[in-house]
């Protein structure tokens, strides 16, 4: 093989490639909205595109780039449609995107200090920035995970440590550990189970506190079962309170179930998960009380503070609680930990960390605060709009307040016509299928995108705004194809 082959692409052809690159970014974002929200193929229809076998010699980019037209872009569910009104309406942005591109070329491995400085002082400069922004004390401090459900593990790998202490060194087989108890609302998301099964606690020990009216955790009951677990010999060991929950982005009262968690000598993690970058917005600056008293708060930035996937902040109060728990040097790495500030790599399991405080860094400098903000406010609005429409269309109802970004509705036209003693459960059942079959048909039509969700045992449809790029119009143009996919039913 020549030397030229054992290289990278020649400079000239990868500038090529690059300006290739360049266009097809810009021409896809311009275009996104003409194309289908989501593919209607079986399983197994796109994988049958791609050939079986590795390819034995390498390939033209500008072929490779084809067949991303036509085998990726076609199969994929596009999360950044303006008509993507699913789950909690993600949204991709320009300078998001110049901020993955930005990363790729560094490909850096910021495990600690010394093995890319920057990378780890970005990694501190964001998260206080992002502390900040949401009004949160300096006793906390964080660390930037991919994802919420790994923040939450971590953070109770601290709670858990603390409730059994020396769990890091002895590990809990033959000892005679406290029988622990995590507790949460019926709201919550299954991340807190995952937690518990990663960490040995169990998933029958996250005990499901049920919400009230509004789908917030009612703190009686949360009191009452610890004082019983209490009584029954068990530890309480954690309460995850939820700041934006899943199905409807309700708030969870935090400050009572802070002072509650105080009480009891409980740690008390919040999942802002959703939620939190809301915080910044000051009509919903309500939704941070009660954050001071916490231990551990996780947000996701890549779910409300424009950052792309994937990007999720813990924070600790006094972070060296979750350092002690997970710092561990291996001998080869000795010599690189030296007279550093933080070696990122302490903060939990994962050793290699990519670079992703750039990318956060490159969105929040180009929108500000202040950018931040009004487009969550638009999210608000157009949340509370889309309320409005529901509410004066007897067809539908509202099934939950809209809060945030997110609004559960319900398809019901004539679900109480059979007189009193109706619907019969029988008419539940049948009005569930046709809501879950108007989510179906939308979403197999490739027009626009929701998601269903069950609240107090019925189906619900559900749109979560969030995308920079759905303005009221295609809220309109959603609505409307509700409307009608329900009148076809
Ligand atoms: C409230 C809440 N917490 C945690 C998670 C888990 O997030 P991640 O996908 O970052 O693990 C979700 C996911 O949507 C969520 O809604």
């Amino acid at each position: 093989m020549t030397p030229e082959k054992l290289n990278d692409t020649p400079p000239a052809e990868f500038r090529k490639q690059l300006h290739e690159l360049a266009d097809w970014i810009a021409d896809f974002r311009e275009q996104i909205g003409e194309l289908r929200v989501a593919p209607n193929d079986k399983p197994g229809a796109i994988r049958g595109q791609f050939p079986k076998r590795a390819p034995e010699e390498g390939e033209p980019f500008e072929k490779i780039l084809t067949d991303v037209d036509d085998v990726i872009v076609p199969g994929m569910v596009h999360w950044s449609h303006p008509m993507f009104l699913g789950y909690f309406g993600w949204t991709s942005t320009a300078p998001g995107i110049l901020g993955e591109i930005l990363t790729a070329p560094l490909n850096v491995n910021a495990m600690t200090w010394r093995t890319c400085p920057v990378a780890t002082e970005l990694e501190t400069v964001v998260i206080d920035w992002l502390r900040q922004w949401v009004g949160l004390s300096d006793e906390f401090d964080g660390v930037i995970y991919d994802t919420a459900s790994v923040g939450i593990m971590h953070a109770l790998a601290v709670a858990r440590e603390e409730a059994a202490p020396a769990t890091r060194k002895l590990g809990l087989t033959n000892r005679n550990l406290p029988h622990l108890r995590i507790y949460t609302s019926d709201q919550a998301h299954s991340s807190a189970e995952k937690a518990a099964i990663a960490l040995g606690i169990g998933e029958q020990n996250v005990i499901r506190i049920p919400s009230d009216a509004q789908f917030r955790m009612d703190v009686n009951s949360l009191g009452q079962k610890i004082a019983e677990d209490r009584q029954a010999g068990l530890h309480p060991m954690a309460v995850i309170a939820t700041v934006g929950t899943t199905s409807t982005a309700s708030v969870d009262p935090v400050a009572d179930i802070a002072r509650l968690c105080r009480e009891a000598k409980v740690w008390l993690h919040i999942d802002a998960a959703y939620g939190g970058g809301f915080a910044m917005v000051p009509e919903y600056e309500w939704s941070r009380k009660g954050w001071e008293l916490a231990d551990s708060i996780v947000i996701n930035p890549h779910k409300t503070v424009f950052v792309p996937l994937d990007f999720s902040v813990l924070y600790v109060r006094d972070l060296e609680r979750l350092r002690r728990v997970f710092t561990l040097v291996p001998e080869y790495l000795r010599g690189d930990t030296v007279e550093a500030e933080k070696n990122y790599m302490d903060y939990g399991i994962q050793l290699g960390r990519r670079f992703r405080a750039l990318k956060a860094w490159v969105i929040w400098r180009s929108l500000g605060r202040t950018g931040v903000v009004v487009r969550l406010r638009e999210q608000i609005r157009l949340a509370n709009l889309l309320a409005d429409w529901i509410k004066s269309d007897g067809r539908f109802e509202l099934s939950a307040q809209p809060s945030m970004g997110v609004v559960c509705f319900r398809f019901v036209a004539g679900i109480g016509d059979a007189g009193p003693g109706s619907p019969t459960p029988a008419t539940r059942d049948k009005f569930d299928a046709i809501n879950s079959e108007i989510v179906e048909r939308i979403n197999a039509s490739g027009r626009a995108y929701l998601t269903q969700t069950k609240l107090r045992g019925q189906t619900v449809m559900r749109i979560g705004l969030g995308n920079v790029l759905t303005t009221e119009e295609h809220l309109r143009k959603g609505w409307e194809i509700v409307g009608e996919t329900a009148s076809g039913l």
